[in-house]
Formats: structure tokens, sequence, C-alpha cells
């Protein structure tokens, strides 16, 4: 088959990686990919948003299957383009990322059919946001409606910084158009999981938990980032946890979005709070999370392509998906600065480390080739990723390896897996 994947990052890579060893794939793209995986794929120079360039590319090169991985081209209904042009695509149409693409949509869904989250009011008015602000309780929750590259979220300790967030994403477009809407929802305190699934809209397959470490600083210090590093599974994530979400979550959730005619195909992550009172959803997404999808994908046993192509045909109940019984964490290398300024084009040194090492992949988020070398090109720049026998050996040699490369103004945490030590 010939492949396709939509992206460039960190994801994407690891996608490009699960896809590579199908024994079913005869050539990889990847548009635009970046340096890491060209080392997998044919990079191809167009845009994630690009949509009638991706759709001619695809039909030039006799594309058999595309996986359009980011939130925007989702949510803008790049995988309808490529079904209206005859061509299989992995992602859920436009009418259903807009799980993700629209946080006051989910919340909805959420409370019609009973899944539990937070509660929560939406706005469309910056005045009656404030006047609800007169009574709330703090802490609480902002979120601007639309996409905002992981960022549009702001937590509020108190009512001065809640009336400064509600300026920042409705009237001063922090965010952009994203901040047209707004959910101001309750503040939930617990354990954060992220739980990635596979769905074809009837059946859905969960695959092994991971946790994010969204702030930029240690101790969750600093502002809010893509995520810094993960580490899977999760501790907390037990069976009884697992079970309760399947069955008042996961499965519920699939079942609406096809009652409300917006069946979803695709994954779904679910990003869950642990709270006291049982676990509840904090926030959909319509794809994998990055980099979650960094310490998940090396730990499935299935051949990637066929649990996708399962998804897009209908036919996922046919599907015993396995995880390796072992653990991955995943650090990210940035650049100094991120995620406000900071420099790019630097070159990065000793990639060659990580060759021919089983339990260990350099994953590249933001890189690209410059006069024969390897640069820096975005503030998360590489996904540091080590798999071990349990999390502890796992975060051990994933710090390890972060060691091994080098670029002039790299910045790590180096508390990622820190709660692996309270489990
Ligand atoms: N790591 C969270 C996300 O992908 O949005």
């Amino acid at each position: 088959m010939r492949v396709l994947i939509v992206g460039g990052g960190g994801r994407e890579h690891a996608i490009a990686m699960g896809i590579a060893k199908s024994p079913k794939v005869d050539k990889l793209y990847c548009a635009p990919g970046n340096a890491g995986i060209a080392a997998l794929a044919e990079c191809v120079n167009i845009g994630v948003m690009e949509f009638d360039k991706l759709v001619t590319f695809a039909k030039e090169k006799a594309i058999d299957f595309v996986i359009v991985a980011p939130d925007d081209p989702l949510a803008g209904g790049l995988v309808d383009e490529f079904e209206a042009a005859g061509i299989r695509a992995f992602g859920p149409r436009k009418n259903a990322a807009i799980l993700e693409g629209s946080k006051a949509f989910s919340k909805d869904l959420m409370k019609k059919y009973y899944i539990p989250t937070a509660a929560y009011e939406n706005f469309d008015d910056a005045q009656e946001a404030l006047k609800y602000l007169e009574t709330a309780k703090f802490p609480i929750v902002l979120k601007a409606d639309g996409l905002a590259l992981g960022k549009g979220v702001l937590i509020c300790k108190t009512k001065e910084e809640a009336i400064a967030g509600v300026k920042e994403i409705m009237q001063d477009k922090k965010f952009g158009t994203a901040g047209n809407r707004m959910v101001v929802e309750q503040f939930m305190t617990g354990r954060e999981v992220s739980v990635l699934t596979f769905t074809d809209g009837k059946t859905i397959r969960v695959m092994s938990s991971a946790q994010d470490h969204k702030r930029a600083k240690d101790n969750d210090e600093g502002l809010n980032t893509g995520g810094m590093g993960t580490f899977s599974p999760s501790p907390f994530y037990t069976q009884e946890v697992h079970e309760f979400c399947v069955k008042n979550i996961y499965e519920p959730t699939v079942e609406a979005m096809a009652k409300e005619g917006r069946t979803f195909q695709g994954v779904i992550f679910f990003g869950l709070m642990l709270t006291p009172d049982g676990p509840k959803v904090l926030e959909y997404n319509a794809r994998f999370g990055d980099p979650e999808a960094q310490v998940v994908l090396p730990r499935m046993k299935n051949d990637l392509l066929e649990v996708m192509e399962a998804c897009v045909d209908g036919t996922l109940d046919q599907v015993d998906l396995q995880f390796e019984d072992n653990a991955a964490v995943c650090v990210v290398l940035a650049s100094d600065g991120y995620p406000l300024s900071y420099e790019k084009g630097k070159e990065i040194t000793g990639l060659e480390k990580f060759d021919g090492k089983d339990d260990y992949f350099c994953f590249h988020a933001g890189s690209k080739f410059a006069d024969g070398k390897i640069v820096t090109n975005g503030g998360r720049v590489l996904g540091v990723t080590a798999k071990g026998s349990n999390l502890k050996e796992a975060r051990k040699k994933a710090y390890e390896a972060t060691e091994w490369v080098d670029f002039s103004n790299k910045y790590m945490r180096h508390d990622i897996g820190k709660a692996i030590d309270e489990a």
C-alpha cells in the first residue's frame, strides 16, 4: 500500500515508525514531515492546511490510505476532502472532529448523555461571563472554545485572575477566534491521566494509559505547553478505574456521537481527572496526544496500519489490541524560552547514538535539514523516549539518553515521571 501521513511533529514521527514497520506498506510519504521522519518516509513540502495541494498530491501518487494526525486539519475537514476524492483516510470527519474543535459542544454533549465532567457554563458574551464570575467559586477554569495549540485553558486562582482571563480570551483575543466563545468550568482536583482509544464509530479499543506534563517548568510551574514529557502506563489508572471509564465515559461518548449523527472514526483521546468523586472528563481530543503517542505507540504490539484500516472500515470488533508488559518514558528537549520566544536553527548533534538501540527512540518534534546538517525548527525539538521493564527503569534510561544529544539552547524538565515515586 501507498500511505501518506499528514503532519510533521513528534506524534507523526511515532506514527510513521509504527506504519513503516507494517509489511503492508510499499511506500510511505509524510507532509510536511521533518528531519527525523525523513529517515522513514519521503517528506513532501506541503502544509497541513493546504487541502487542495494534499488531495492533488495523493491522487498523483495513487495513495491508498491517508492518516490525518493534527487537530487543525481534522477540524477543518481534511478527511472529508480525501473521502470526496475517493481516498481512504484515517481520522474523524469534520462533523465528528468538533468533539475537540469546540469545547462548548463537548461539554453540552457530556451533559446531555450524563458523561461525568466538571460543572460548567458556556458564554458568547464577555459581559455575561464577567457577571457569572461575581458569584463563582475559585479556583475556576476558563477555556477558549476553539483550537488553541493546547494553550487555550487558564486556571484562575482568584476572581481578579479570572476577570483578566475573560478579557484575554474574549476581548483581547489572545487565542484568536478560538475565544469567540468560552467555557467557564469548575476546577477539579486529582491525578490527570491521558487515555487514547481507537474507534470505528461502534466499537472502541483502549490503548495503554499515559500521563503528560503540560507546564514548562519543574514541579508543574511555568506556562502551559503542548507537553514536556510523558510516561506510560499510568500506575494510577487501575483496572477498577478502567472498567468505570469504559462503561461510563468511553462507550457512552462513542454512542453519543453516533446518536448525534456525528459518527466518530479515528482516535478519541480522553483527558481524565481521577477526582475524589471518581473519574471525570477534563477534555476530549480527536487525535493521538503529543507526546502521549511517543510512549504509547512504541509499546503497541499490533500492526498500526491494520488497526487504522479497521477504524475506517468499521471492523474494529475483529481487532485484539495488545501492548507490551513494560513501560516507557519520554522527555521533551525544547528550545530554551518555549512556549514564548526561542531561537531556531541550532545544530543538533549526537542523533546517531540512537541507531540500532531497540529500547531507545528519538522522535523529532521540530527539526529540519539546513546545509547538510539537522537543526532545530520549533519550540519542542525532540522527544527522547526509552522503554524499560518498569517505569523507574524507563525513566532512568530516558534521562540518560537526553545526554546523548545536544543543541546550544537545549532545555528540558528534570522531573518527568516524578509521580511514579508516589504510586
Ligand atoms: N499532550 C496533550 C495533547 O496532545 O494535547
